[in-house]
């Protein structure tokens, strides 16, 4: 007979399409299957610390209905690390970057959870791999819709970030056409371009800028050029947030000091868009997606890749593989350790077929 009786469920990290159908997966899994009580820990490991009610029973029940919804029903927090926490006591008095993992552990044993899937990002995993050297017994499942985690094949959220994306650029591709404007499109995708490659691919897109491939503007310009020569006289440019010029840097938007990755893209596609209006003698204009792309229904793919990674998690920890993360390998689920898996990110690669195919069917990358 396993240890294992009660389990605990937390997302944590910005939110992603598909969180809410890990949720329900882990939990139908962990009753259903292993007849396992499940407790959900409201926003992330503030709701660890904090313990009391950030502590809820998840049934059947509450699990229904939110397969198809974005979001989390557990709530979220991008700040908190138990391991470096800031916080303000009863008494109003300020405690700075404190180790308070110990209450963290204490809050799971209080409320009798033996076991956790954590679900959440490199922030939120690099927590979770210390929480299971200091003994918890966790699983973590990978989510953004960056697509950029090395271990993992795809990650949940991905395919609905993109979907969105495409079905922005087909509707901006209306104005463009009607009104002979150049409209570049920015997507998210921090450091990595795989959101706005395929949704270039997928949109028909003339041009797409992406991190890995450091642009020249004029190039975007003479391909819009090119285009008009032959009669088009539109184009879509899809930019990725993370894009940056040959000489030059990434744009920043914000500054989150007391976020453990402080930088936020965003202001590309105004910059890109200003430029070719310059050169291209047609009007240029922005539009910028943002979290639109992290919002909405979630894709039939999502929901089934974050169903297989719940019910996965829940069939790992019942047979004792802890401290690792659930990973999609080819088409198959495996496993890598937390150890290995946290600070590895991929990126396009020049000889994948990603910029394989938007290089052959004539997408300007700017190069
Ligand atoms: O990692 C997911 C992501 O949406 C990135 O694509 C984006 O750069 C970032 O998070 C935005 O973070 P926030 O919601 O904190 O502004």
């Amino acid at each position: 007979m396993s240890e294992i009786k009660r389990i605990g469920v937390m997302t944590a990290g910005g939110d992603c399409p598909g969180l809410n159908a890990v949720i329900r997966a882990v939990t139908k899994t962990a009753i259903q299957k292993y007849g396992l009580e499940v407790v959900g820990i409201k926003h992330g490991y503030r709701g660890l610390f904090l313990g009391g009610d950030e502590f809820v029973n998840l049934t059947l029940d509450k699990v229904s209905g939110i397969i198809s919804k974005g979001g989390t029903i557990l709530y979220s927090s991008n700040k908190d690390n138990l391991f470096d926490y800031t916080y303000t006591d009863e008494k109003g008095v300020e405690h700075k970057n404190v180790d308070m993992s110990d209450v963290g552990v204490e809050n799971l044993k209080k409320a009798g959870i033996d076991a956790m899937v954590i679900i959440g990002g490199d922030g939120t995993l690099t927590s979770g791999r210390d929480f299971a050297r200091k003994g918890v017994k966790v699983i973590g499942v990978p989510k953004t819709i960056d697509n950029d985690l090395a271990a993992t094949e795809t990650t949940f959220g991905f395919d609905t970030a993109v979907a969105t994306a495409t079905e922005s650029i087909d509707r901006l591709r209306t104005t463009a056409e009607s009104h002979s404007r150049v409209i570049v499109v920015e997507v998210m995708g921090r450091y990595a371009g795989f959101i706005g490659i395929a949704s270039a691919i997928a949109g028909g897109c003339d041009a797409c800028l992406i991190p890995e491939v450091p642009y020249d503007i004029n190039k975007v310009a003479d391909a819009i050029k090119a285009n008009r020569a032959r009669g088009k006289n539109f184009g879509l440019v899809v930019v990725a947030e993370g894009a940056k010029p040959k000489d030059g840097e990434v744009v920043v938007s914000k500054v989150v000091e007391d976020s453990p990755d402080p930088i936020r893209l965003g202001g590309i596609g105004t910059v890109v868009a200003d430029q070719l209006e310059k050169l291209v003698g047609l009007e240029c204009r922005a539009t910028i997606l943002g979290h639109v792309q992290r919002g909405g229904t979630t894709t039939a793919n999502d929901r089934i890749l974050s169903t297989r990674y719940g019910t996965y998690a829940v069939d790992l920890l019942m047979e004792g593989k802890f401290g690792n993360m659930v990973a999609l390998k080819g088409a198959e689920l495996g496993y890598e350790s937390l150890e290995n898996v946290i600070g590895a990110n991929k990126a396009v690669e020049e000889d994948g077929y990603w910029l394989k195919t938007a290089r052959n069917i004539g997408i300007c990358m700017g190069d």
